[in-house]
């Protein structure tokens, strides 16, 4: 067998293209549309450049922080995805992996496994939720996750429901039953290692979302879920703040690329925003997080912690977010790829790479600490951020 270590998380992503079955890797890919804001996510890191130093650089560096009151080893957490198919462990391979690496894990709700597997595998986990179905069942989802343990919530509420890609959506079934077999089981025989991944374990995908089971019910699909989700009146700035009430603990507001937004959710009461497109999956076209990052931390930086999301491929990658304010930041694609690619180990494998690169970088650019990273470090050309929404005049 060859080396399953890769070097780069491009590498990781090659090696799930290679791995995951045709219709799994296209909804790891994801984006909306045109692919404009998934494609400036990653480019707008390019335009950032970087500042080092020739001599007198630090022997040590620090690279720990603490984001909602957990710490953490590297400024970099597992963001909320649904992990439906790549791997028979899915999140709990990838809670475990982030609990090797001293992270926090996001569990979204939308998730193949249940909070509470998750949280046994990683007690530093904030469970995100969308806002589906009415306050009654929000509220006994809320009670389910805080009995499970789970150290702080996300609430996702940056989804459009806008569908279409240029360059096509993967065919989901709802189920996994004779007729999905017959359809994909010629693109799922081309993947034999995937296969026998889930014939070992003895599972196959069911595409069920436990964390939003009613109890007595039946576990609903992720298509009965996203269905009642699209039936369920849209959330309003009262409706965040109720839920952070409801909570009571550390709670971030995910999603937010406005500066009136944020400054709506100090209102509210959060702990945390992250400046966050959704990976590309909400409006296309919307700017790349790193750009629409500086004049948020400027507007509420003092008030709340500011995460961003969206585009992270390298360590210096998180370099360049911490230096325009970030406190750390969140991945997406690049853990999915590395479950894809080798399970558990290549998400550890994936987080090594980051910290990896945040360590040569923060090495280079002369500091002992992520603490220290500041504009000075980068050069960031004119026309680079991007001001959005109302800033109040100041
Ligand atoms: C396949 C996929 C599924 C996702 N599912 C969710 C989800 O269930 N909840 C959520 O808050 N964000 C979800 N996201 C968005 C991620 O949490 C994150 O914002 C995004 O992936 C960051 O961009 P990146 O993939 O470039 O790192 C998903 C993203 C992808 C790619």
């Amino acid at each position: 067998m060859s080396n399953p270590w890769f070097e780069t998380i491009a590498e990781a992503q090659r090696r799930a293209k290679k791995r995951l079955p045709k219709s799994v890797y296209a909804a790891l890919v994801a984006g909306t549309e045109r692919g404009l804001t998934v494609s400036d996510n990653v480019v707008a890191f390019d335009e950032l450049g970087l500042a080092p130093h020739v001599a007198g650089l630090c022997d040590q560096r620090e690279l720990s922080t603490t984001v909602m009151g957990q710490p953490v080893s590297l400024p970099v957490l597992i963001s909320p995805t649904g992990v439906q198919a790549v791997h028979p462990d899915g999140e709990v391979a990838v809670a475990r992996a982030a609990a090797a690496r001293g992270t926090v894990m996001g569990l979204s709700c939308f998730a193949s496994k249940p909070i509470e597997e998750v949280v046994a595998a990683n007690p530093r986990t904030f469970f995100q939720t969308y806002w589906i179905g009415d306050k009654d069942e929000m509220s006994q989802r809320i009670e389910r996750v805080r009995a499970a343990g789970a150290v702080g919530l996300i609430a996702t509420f940056d989804w459009s429901f806008s569908h279409g890609r240029d360059w096509g959506s993967p065919a989901i079934p709802d189920k996994i039953d004779a007729k999905a077999a017959l359809k994909f089981g010629p693109e799922v025989a081309l993947r034999p290692r995937w296969l026998y991944d889930f014939a070992r374990s003895g599972a196959i995908p069911d595409l069920t979302v436990p964390n939003v089971a009613i109890p007595g019910e039946a576990l609903p699909t992720f298509f009965g879920a996203y269905g009642k989700w699209m039936q369920t009146p849209n959330p309003s700035w009262e409706d965040v703040a109720w839920l952070r009430e409801q909570w009571g603990g550390p709670f971030m507001l995910k999603g937010v690329v406005r500066v009136d937004d944020a400054k709506r959710a100090v209102d509210a009461g959060v702990t945390a925003i992250s400046v966050s497109n959704h990976g590309g999956n909400n409006l296309d076209g919307t700017p790349a997080t790193i750009r629409a990052l500086p004049v948020i931390v400027d507007a509420v930086g003092d008030q709340v912690e500011v995460l961003l999301d969206g585009g992270v491929r390298r360590g210096s990658d998180v370099v360049k977010a911490l230096a325009l304010g970030a406190r750390a930041v969140m991945i997406g694609r690049a853990y999915l790829w590395g479950l894809g690619a080798n399970g558990q180990a290549g998400v550890e494998n994936v987080l090594d790479i980051l910290r990896g690169g945040i360590e040569s970088t923060v090495l280079g650019l002369g500091h002992s600490s992520i603490d220290q990273l500041s504009r000075d470090d980068l050069f960031v050309p004119a026309d680079f951020t991007r001001t959005l929404g109302d800033t109040g005049g100041s």
